[in-house]
């Protein structure tokens, strides 16, 4: 089975090709962070408009490398949240358009449950009921999934992403947006025990929370430089060896603290398998630890954990074997998505 998949819910517009759930003939992402990253940020309208522009040589594209045509796709797979609704229009009325003219079955997909599925499009797929910790920059929260798709949400975060979090640390001391790659790319030079950021404590023990961290991080910035407090949205002035050891010291404790949980949720569950998925899945460092403190954790290559309309396929894929299609004219873009 041939999944035709497309992703526009953020600032990635991507096209991939799925044979199977299982093997990559494509996989096309156009990614806009240059355009973003001049704002500091997402900006919604400019990523909506950039969607329409490459979206089409998206599919095209993915058709042409996949070395295959419309007429042998056996389906279509879209994103139908969550994310920016402008975003997750132009994804899905392409997903609907193809699969109304060409007659094709519709797979509407959950962004942030697909994270995980990506590690099927490996040699060494995960075995159902599998744990995954999904981490990106909207949402972070661990969850079992059984082999029918049934899944439970064992915790997630009260107040801002792993990613949210990596992004807006950067900002304040002054690296680039996305802030994830950035703090990753310095923190091997610095001083992990330099600065101690609080763990939040939590009734639910597989629930997460970053905000006390990152304000715990910006007290920090402040005392250091004596400036006022201009919140979060400001760049602070620090020298390179103060920033490179906030950077180092914020990556340690968001690390321990996502390793802590994945493995507290292992041992009370018991999965067969455990995966890591979303873009901060990409973080060096939380490979390093996760794969010490669980052997057997299942991480994709960084090109897969980031958006991508791979991962879309490979859910698409399951979701087709339960027969989990959608009539092209019922589909319903939730920008709040929480279920499959
Ligand atoms: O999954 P993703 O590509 O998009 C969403 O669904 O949100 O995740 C993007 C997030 C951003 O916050 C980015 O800073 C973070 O993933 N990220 C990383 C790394 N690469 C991307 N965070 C930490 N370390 C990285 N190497
Ligand atoms: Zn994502």
């Amino acid at each position: 089975m041939k999944i035709l998949a497309v992703e526009s819910s953020c600032d990635e517009t991507a096209a991939a090709v799925i044979e199977n759930g299982r093997k990559i003939l494509s996989n096309v992402i156009s990614s806009q962070i240059e355009i973003h990253a001049k704002y500091g940020g997402v900006i919604p309208e400019i990523a909506a408009r950039s969607h329409i522009e490459s979206i089409i040589p998206a599919v095209d594209h993915a058709l042409r490398e996949a070395n295959t045509k419309l007429e042998n796709i056996d389906a279509i797979a879209t994103v139908k949240g969550p994310g920016l609704i402008g975003s997750l229009l132009i994804g899905s009325l392409t997903a609907q358009t193809i699969a109304k003219i060409k007659n094709l079955p519709l797979i509407g997909v959950n962004h942030v449950f697909a994270h995980p599925f990506a590690n099927f499009l490996t040699t060494n797929p995960p075995k159902f009921p599998f744990l995954s910790l999904i981490v990106s920059g909207g949402h972070t929260q661990l969850m079992l999934f059984e082999k029918n798709l049934d899944y439970k949400i064992l915790g997630s975060t009260q107040d801002d992403a792993a990613g949210e979090a990596f992004d807006k640390v950067a900002k304040l001391i002054g690296l680039s947006y996305p802030g994830g790659p950035a703090i990753s790319k310095i923190s091997s030079k610095g001083d992990k025990n330099a600065f101690k950021f609080p763990h939040a404590k939590l009734k639910n023990p597989l629930d997460f929370s970053f905000s006390g961290l990152k304000t715990a991080v910006l007290r920090q910035v402040l005392e250091l430089t004596g400036e006022k407090n201009a919140g979060l949205k400001k760049s602070y002035n620090l020298k390179p060896k103060v920033a490179t050891d906030i950077a180092t010291s914020f990556e340690k404790n968001i690390t321990d603290n996502l390793v802590q949980k994945t493995l507290l949720a292992k041992q009370k569950y018991k999965p067969k398998s455990i995966v890591v998925g979303g873009g901060v899945a990409a973080n060096p460092q939380l490979r390093k630890k996760m794969a010490k403190a669980i052997n057997e954790v299942h991480f994709v290559e960084p090109k897969l954990c980031t958006d991508n309309a791979a991962m879309i396929g490979a859910l698409a894929y399951q979701m087709a074997k339960l027969d989990k299609f959608i009539d092209p004219n019922s589909l319903e873009i939730d920008s709040s998505l929480e279920t499959l």
